[in-house]
């Protein structure tokens, strides 16, 4: 179902609360990564272009329901500010009366950043006085939290039961993509998972498993399905709890299942470990698979191009220590050359894979959403996405 848009709206003089995803990672007081930040500034200029007042609000990481310095918003304050060159306040508190003046002297096109939700318990609570006091603070709810979308928090999903509730152009852009993908995609259409478990995929896999032409699986998880097939993965990461899902699974996918033919091991997990190539038959007890091998690279890109859709979600292999990031960097260049096709990227460990790789300009659209794109893809509704008015 399409959702009401700003476009929608008149925002002219209008105090507009919107929920923006600044959970980023930090560094010394510093963002230390603004992709969430940057993703924001179209909905952030238009509504400064559109007049209106602004109040952001975000929580930034886990506080458990206390006030933390630690997880102050005001560093992406900060970051935000020298994005849209205009100064951003920063409100000491979420609610209460000194945000509720704060909010109420905004001038046109001025903006405010209040402190963390999840300084209060009732965030996450979604408790009602909680969300009417956020309520208060605005004419309109604007949603371009897509991040955090799989949340029924108070800032997410309560609060837009009391404004005209909307979504912001980056869920606009989250929702249209992923939703293409799962419910019309152009095909053939293949999906590459990675990552370490399998557990964590399941309602992914079984819902892709209804549309996909091609199902590529590296990573982690493949141990387990390669465990599933009788073959010794070593001191591999496995997930035995998992072995008769993985056989179900690639009972149903059949040969649209494409696991490693020869994987890259080493004797520890170390960026210094001695490594080799060996066939997915010849792993040493002691050795542990980290990567794909190069046949398996070249067969996946093989695979790949025809493609007119491709999914991705979790890296093919320990790519975080070089010796073992062959595999996903060589399938984010494979994605990066497939000119026809639209490549979508789950966020988290992906997303930094593709960023890392310097190729993240050349995909159609990497997710910000982590947990939010892969409850996504399973089919799931989002609780943050039906709360806002449909279209
Ligand atoms: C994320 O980073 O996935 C979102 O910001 C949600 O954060 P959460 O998992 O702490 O709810």
């Amino acid at each position: 179902m399409q959702k009401k848009s700003m476009r929608d709206l008149d925002l002219d003089g209008k105090r507009v609360l919107v929920r923006v995803d600044f959970n980023v990672p930090l560094d010394n007081g510093r963002v230390s990564d603004d992709t969430r930040i940057r993703a924001a500034l179209p909905t952030v200029n238009y509504l400064i272009e559109r007049g209106a007042r602004l109040i952001l609000c975000s929580h930034l990481g886990r506080p458990k329901g206390r006030p933390s310095p630690v997880y102050s918003l005001r560093p992406a304050a900060e970051r935000l500010s020298q994005l849209i060159r205009r100064p951003v306040r920063m409100a000491a508190d979420c609610v209460g009366p000194a945000v509720r003046e704060q909010a109420a002297a905004l001038q046109t096109g001025q903006l405010l950043l209040l402190e963390n939700l999840r300084f209060h318990p009732q965030e996450e609570a979604n408790e009602a006085a909680f969300c009417r006091e956020l309520a208060g603070l605005a004419e309109v709810y604007v949603n371009d939290a897509f991040g955090s979308a799989h949340r029924a928090h108070a800032s997410t999903a309560g609060v837009a039961a009391l404004l005209p509730a909307v979504a912001g152009f980056l869920m606009e852009r989250e929702l249209n993509f992923l939703g293409k993908a799962l419910a019309d995609p152009d095909q053939p259409f293949v999906a590459i998972l990675g990552g370490a478990k399998v557990s964590d995929k399941i309602g992914v896999i079984e819902r892709l498993l209804s549309t996909v032409d091609r199902l590529l699986i590296g990573g982690g998880m493949a141990n387990t399905f390669l465990k599933a097939q009788g073959r010794t993965v070593g001191q591999s990461l496995l997930e035995v709890d998992a072995l008769g899902l993985a056989r179900k699974l690639q009972q149903q996918a059949g040969d649209r299942l494409l696991l490693p033919e020869d994987v890259c091991i080493a004797d520890r997990f170390d960026a210094e470990a001695q490594t080799r190539i060996v066939g997915v038959d010849a792993v040493p007890d002691e050795w542990r698979i980290l990567d794909i091998g190069p046949q398996t690279i070249a067969r996946f890109t093989a695979s790949l191009q025809n493609a007119r859709t491709v999914v991705w979600n979790g890296p093919m292999g320990v790519f975080e220590l070089p010796p073992f990031a062959a595999g996903t960097f060589a399938v984010a260049r494979a994605l990066a050359e497939l000119p026809q096709a639209t490549t979508i990227i789950g966020g988290g460990d992906s997303a930094a894979a593709v960023e890392q790789s310097g190729l993240a300009d050349r995909m159609t659209h990497i997710s910000t959403g982590g947990g939010a794109s892969l409850e996504f893809l399973e089919g799931k509704q989002l609780p943050g996405v039906a709360a806002l008015h449909d279209a």
